[in-house]
């Protein structure tokens, strides 16, 4: 594009600034309630409704009170909740085998999603983080995430949660060739019609440590970070190659993680392949922004906006973002 010579004072760049009717005529940018998907920390009980110290105003919940918030996100117009199971510590094993029971936290929750008949999207998470005792999101074989045996089990995940009413499968777990083994599983199992958004280029990220307290996989972490899975933030190139490869396996949507301080990704991916792209707010961009807000005491809001508008701008078509309800609610209250 080039530019062209618009020399003061003909030009007065600040004319369509001066009125707000005016910056509304020329806003470049939209952000609709239909762009925002809300995570929802899930767990077991009854009248749950658990606060998480290191994420303001998130909450875990029991599967009464999920479809609750599911009737508000409705309410809202978010088009779909992504699931994130909080295990308890009993149902913890080396191998994850909670993930692979029908009848674990995410499947009643999924059915019970079901049942209610809200037509809304249900996202479910595939990893085994929130299922090991050593908080990896795969198998530990000799001290490492053993790729492919993590990979048969992550495919188990997914037809269990896809049999339980999941709508879109979200592998979280960067394994190399889940995308394709998870949708040839789907194939064959005539799940024609199930999406997977992949969790395609997922950075190796310190924005993740208020999500980690949230489902209670921090303990181990400590030790052996997530390095020799997920992306190393010192590149760009190998984003575009996840994407590509997670595209011909078989995944319908992709995402960028974490957003805010991967906007040239998110960009870089949009104009590249030009496929639904999506990206997460993650926990530590969604608790810096409301720490900040409350140590101004101001609302969070014009925070949250900017931060969801760059991502917008950067070429985002939807946000994973716990601050869904508070930013719908804003939208609707606004038109
Ligand atoms: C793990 C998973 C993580 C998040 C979503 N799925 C954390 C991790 O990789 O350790 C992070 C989300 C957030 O920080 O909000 N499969």
């Amino acid at each position: 594009m080039s530019i062209p010579d618009r020399p003061y004072p003909f030009a007065r760049l600040r004319r369509t600034r001066a009125h707000a009717w005016s910056r509304a005529l020329v806003q470049e940018t939209h952000l609709s309630t239909h762009d925002l998907i809300w995570p929802i920390f899930i767990m077991e009980g009854k009248a749950q409704r658990e606060a998480i110290p290191s994420m303001p105003n998130v909450y875990r919940v029991s599967i009464d009170e999920l479809l609750k918030d599911a009737e508000k996100a409705v309410k809202l117009g978010i088009p779909a909740i992504a699931l994130f199971p909080v295990v308890p510590a009993e149902k913890k094993d080396p191998h994850g085998s909670e993930a692979l029971n029908p009848n674990n936290l995410i499947c009643r929750a999924c059915r019970a999603l079901q049942a209610s008949q809200l037509p809304i999207g249900i996202i479910t998470d595939v990893a085994l983080d929130p299922y090991t005792t050593h908080g990896h999101d795969g198998l530990v074989v000799d001290g490492e995430v053993a790729n492919d045996a993590t990979v048969e089990i992550l495919v188990q995940q997914a037809l269990c949660q896809t049999e339980a009413g999941a709508q879109v499968i979200a592998p979280s777990d960067m394994q190399d060739g889940r995308i394709g083994a998870i949708r040839q599983a789907l194939e064959q199992a005539g799940h024609h019609h199930t999406a997977i958004l992949s969790y395609a280029a997922k950075y190796a990220s310190h924005l993740y440590a208020p999500f980690r307290d949230a489902v209670g996989s921090s303990k181990h972490l400590a030790t052996q970070g997530k390095d020799s899975y997920q992306q190393d933030f010192y590149n760009t190139d190998e984003a575009l190659h996840e994407v590509a490869q997670d595209l011909r396996e078989g995944a319908d949507m992709v995402m960028v993680k974490p957003a805010m301080t991967y906007l040239d990704i998110i960009h870089r991916v949009k104009t590249t392949f030009q496929v639904p792209t999506f990206a997460y707010q993650v926990s530590g961009e969604y608790s810096m922004l409301e720490l900040l807000a409350m140590h101004q005491q101001n609302d969070s809001l014009p925070l949250q906006l900017e931060a969801h508008i760059a991502m917008k701008r950067a070429g985002a078509d939807a946000i994973l973002t716990y601050a869904a309800p508070l930013i719908a609610t804003h939208i609707l209250n606004t038109r």
